[in-house]
């Protein structure tokens, strides 16, 4: 039997728009309900108690609409509630975590960097991933500050935001880094920004599709996989500026949607 609830993603804000892309590529015949909180992004700067309790209410939001599985579209949400989450509501969450597993099983100079924010480095999800996946391997660690916002406002390609990823990059690549991973959803729409930094010779690692490879394996295993003709579809809505939101909808997700505004 098809399931056709849709499925809820989250995020702070537009970075979890670099998922949502890869879901709709993956699972075409899913509806999807997206949230961005964008009142009140960033999120990595925030202590993990306020993470957590707005991560509540945009789940909250999702389950009220219906949503059958929950995307916590956000590495600083995962970090500060993924757990917290999963013990509170009856519905299954996938997250996300810095892919340090894939930097660490394919770096040849076995140096690797990682970009995220400050939360996420902060809790114990990726403490556990580095103990878990990193033995043998230096992983650096960097939360260029002020990137998220920078993303947020559309400026990718502003002095900036070079300046930021300069002052990130540049210590770790003296130091031999040849894989970059990407711990934030935001951070994928830099990407080009960052390969220019890094060079050639630096694998920079987007977790997206991977994500939603695992999505996928999950809706089927719970037998909650939408109907296989169905055309599937996404539903906006964020805490900020309704019209910004679908132009930026429509810039970084090919999307072309109306977006409803919604008060937490
Ligand atoms: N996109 C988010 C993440 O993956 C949150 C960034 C933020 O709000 O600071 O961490």
């Amino acid at each position: 039997m098809a399931d056709p609830r849709p499925v809820g993603v989250f995020d702070s804000g537009i970075g979890g728009l670099s998922v949502l892309r890869a879901l709709i590529e993956r699972l075409p015949n899913e509806e999807f309900i997206y949230i961005a909180d964008q009142a009140r992004v960033p999120y990595g700067p925030r202590p993990i108690e306020q993470v957590r309790r707005f991560s509540e209410q945009v789940t909250e939001a999702l389950l009220a609409r219906g949503a059958k599985l929950v995307v916590v579209a956000c590495n600083t949400a995962s970090a500060a509630a993924l757990k917290h989450l999963r013990g509170s509501y009856p519905v299954l969450f996938v997250g996300m975590e810095p892919a340090v597993k894939p930097a660490a099983e394919t770096t040849r100079t076995g140096v690797v960097g990682v970009l995220a924010t400050p939360a996420t480095f902060q809790g114990e999800l990726y403490a556990s991933v580095v103990e878990r996946f990193a033995q043998g391997v230096r992983v650096l660690q960097h939360a260029p500050l002020g990137l998220v916002e920078e993303i947020e406002a559309g400026r990718f390609e502003s002095p900036e935001t070079h300046e930021i990823l300069e002052r990130a990059l540049a210590p770790m690549l003296a130091e031999g880094i040849d894989t970059v991973v990407l711990g934030c959803t935001h951070y994928p729409f830099v990407i080009p920004q960052i390969e220019a930094i890094a060079g050639p010779g630096v694998r920079v690692i987007d977790p997206s599709p991977a994500v939603a490879a695992q999505v996928g394996r999950v809706l089927e295993q719970e037998g909650l996989r939408a109907d296989p003709v169905a055309r599937g579809g996404v539903q906006f809505l964020t805490t900020g500026d309704p019209a910004r939101m679908a132009e930026q909808v429509r810039v970084l997700a090919g999307v072309q949607s109306e977006v409803e505004r919604v008060d937490l």
